[in-house]
């Protein structure tokens, strides 16, 4: 497979260009002819004019590369490399929604030649690929795996906002089917990923590797949080016991926080699924999630406490939230834990106002029915610094005072600033 890619006798498509798929995508264009494919024929329209829908890539990406952006199915027939690259979210119970996946092992299933090999790098559970998507691939196509076509998992680790860590910069895992599959898949992700390839023994193996780098995050910062609720309780700064403890050589560095976005607050709930239905349900990982989950709610109840003790009534009160995103220096809305926190304010009949200057406003309407502040005003009662976009960590204390009015408070959930001026309330977690 890798020589004919080469050659470019034979084609590789990737199929959903999110924030995973199109970097993927674009990178193998350098060399390969590519098919970009994506159900979202909007989408599909930016790219075909070099637009990055995820705001992630700039033009220059596009350039020079040897690649077909398509919605159409018989686009889709021409390959015999694929990569599937949707979305594996969960729904309003937290159980996996499949749907995605299934849809594109449909749509690969009803394309698939002899000869030709499928790659997942969607997160999921282990098992799900053989188990969900393989049957799919074989009862669309009537084709058996092993024989006549070959499979792979290779999960994706980028970093969406961090530019110091593009794809090719981090190792990645593949595995196959067979000893031949993962040779062949080796080999081709070798060529765009400079750092390295780790070949993992199985599929099964490859799935739970990848679930398990966010479970372990998630419930690291999942300790952090409960941390700094009880040094809240006790009157402790802890991010002056993690700075303390952190001196220690094998401590490791965790902050508390809000954990939003599709990865690490969804992850945990695959393996979590997959786990019950096989009988044990598991109790470390829940109880992180449980912690991670309350935060909005227990900052919004800082937020009332810290008003009530200034004297200033919720009722009556205009707090300033700067960051809607899931995380800092992204565009990223999706699963963000400040939206359920301005909605556990908005519960305290409090008059919150949002910022942010990397959120799209249209998607902040659509997906959260709340509306971004087009300028930030002056004469708040408190701002609580949600998400530490760089613009953000230039404020300091004479700028939050000239927007905030008596006796101002100031709530720095990702502990931004040092040495804030008497005269402000300043609150961090
Ligand atoms: N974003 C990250 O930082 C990141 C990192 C590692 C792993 N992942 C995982 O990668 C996968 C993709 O995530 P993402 O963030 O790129 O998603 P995304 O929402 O940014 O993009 C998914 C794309 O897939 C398209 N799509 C949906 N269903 C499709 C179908 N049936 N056929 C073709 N296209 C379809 C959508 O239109 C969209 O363009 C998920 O499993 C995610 O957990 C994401």
């Amino acid at each position: 497979m890798y020589p004919s890619l080469l050659r470019k006798e034979k084609t590789l498509a990737v199929i959903g260009l999110g924030y995973v798929g199109l970097p993927i995508a674009l990178e193998f264009a350098r060399d390969f002819r590519v098919i970009g494919y994506d159900i979202d024929a909007v989408r599909i329209a930016m790219m075909q004019r070099g637009e990055d829908p995820s705001r992630e890539l700039g033009p220059e990406e596009f350039t020079g590369r040897d690649i077909h952006f398509s919605s159409q199915l018989e686009d889709l027939a021409q390959a015999h490399f694929f990569i599937v690259a949707v979305p594996t979210d969960i729904d309003e119970h937290k159980v996996p929604n499949l749907n995605p996946l299934k849809k594109a092992s449909t749509d690969i299933g009803s394309v698939l030649k002899k000869g030709d090999y499928v790659v997942y790098e969607s997160t999921v559970y282990p098992g799900c690929t053989e188990e969900d998507c393989l049957p799919i691939l074989e009862k669309l196509s009537g084709l058996k795996m092993g024989p006549d076509f070959k499979l792979g998992y290779s999960p994706e680790r980028i970093n969406p906002g961090d530019k110091t860590k593009p794809l090719t910069q981090i190792l990645k895992i593949v595995s196959g089917s067979d000893a031949e599959a993962l040779e062949e898949i080796a080999k081709i992700y070798r060529h765009i990923i400079e750092a390295g390839i780790y070949c993992a023994s199985t599929i099964k193996v490859a799935e739970a590797a990848k679930v398990i780098e966010n479970t372990q995050r998630d419930l690291n910062i999942s300790l952090m949080n409960e941390l700094a609720m009880i040094f809240d309780l006790m009157g402790i700064d802890t991010q002056e016991v993690i700075k303390a403890a952190g001196t220690k050589w094998n401590f490791l560095k965790f902050y508390p926080g809000l954990v939003g976005g599709h990865c690490i607050g969804v992850d945990p709930y695959y393996l979590l699924h997959k786990s019950v239905e096989l009988g044990y349900e598991p109790q470390v990982i829940l109880s992180g999630r449980r912690v991670n989950d309350g935060m909005p709610a227990w900052v919004a109840k800082k937020a009332v406490q810290l008003l009530l003790k200034k004297g200033k009534s919720p009722h009556l009160a205009k707090v300033l939230i700067l960051g809607i995103t899931f995380k800092e220096n992204v565009s990223d809305i999706r699963n963000s834990k400040v939206a359920a926190m301005v909605n556990e304010l908005q519960d305290f009949s409090i008059n919150v106002q949002i910022a942010d200057c990397h959120a799209n406003p249209n998607e902040v309407a659509k997906e959260y029915n709340l509306r971004l502040s087009d300028n930030i005003s002056t004469g708040y009662d408190a701002v609580v610094v949600a998400i530490g976009h760089d613009e953000y960590r230039k404020y300091d204390s004479a700028f939050f005072k000239s927007i905030m009015g008596e006796n101002p408070i100031l709530m720095d959930l990702k502990a931004l600033y040092e040495d804030v001026e008497e005269g402000i309330e300043y609150w961090r977690l």
